[in-house]
């Protein structure tokens, strides 16, 4: 999968020491997906991932993470560009980084999961799963909701 460079203005970095905590808490956290989650629930995601911030400018901008044994199976997820900067095919920049990544090629499976953003990831050759039947998973979609403590 080739980059595709990002609008002029914008850069793409999985350097951890650019991300801006304050940024990615703040839209994850009102996300549909981890509505609620503790800062620090996301600083130790970030730290067990390879993470992506976009900048306009110093400014971040966008995010995303993916968890992978780096050999056989990666997991995307967390993706985000803010509001006022979307539509102008950051995220579609974004995710061609992501699967370039040296550390992310030859796996056997890719996953992630998505309420409405097929159109995005299908371009990047992600399908519906083909065996539905076949996996399973624990899910606890409130468990930010409920008070629970940081684990
Ligand atoms: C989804 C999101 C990351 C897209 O970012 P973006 O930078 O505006 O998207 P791009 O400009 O790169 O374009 C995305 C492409 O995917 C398509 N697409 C499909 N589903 C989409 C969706 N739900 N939202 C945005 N674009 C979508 C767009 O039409 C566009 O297609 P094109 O190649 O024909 O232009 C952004 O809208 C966002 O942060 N949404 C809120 C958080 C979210 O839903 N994240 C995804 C969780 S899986």
């Amino acid at each position: 999968m080739k980059p595709i460079e990002p609008p002029a203005g914008y850069s793409i970095s999985c350097d951890p020491a650019l991300l801006n905590l304050d940024t990615v808490h703040g839209f994850i956290a009102n996300s549909y997906w981890a509505k609620g989650i503790p800062k620090t629930i996301v600083e130790k995601s970030i730290r067990h991932s390879i993470a992506w911030g976009i900048y306009f400018g110093a400014e971040q901008v966008g995010f995303a993470r993916v968890i992978s044994d780096k050999a056989t199976f990666a997991y995307l997820c967390d993706v985000f560009i803010a509001s006022e900067h979307r539509g102008k095919g950051l995220s579609k920049a974004l995710v061609a980084a992501i699967k370039a990544h040296p550390d992310l090629q030859g796996l056997r499976r890719w996953m992630l999961v998505t309420v409405d953003a097929h159109g995005l990831y299908e371009q990047f050759d992600f399908k519906p799963v083909q065996n539905p039947e076949r996996h399973m998973e624990i899910h606890q979609p409130g468990l930010y909701l409920e008070g629970q403590p940081p684990a």
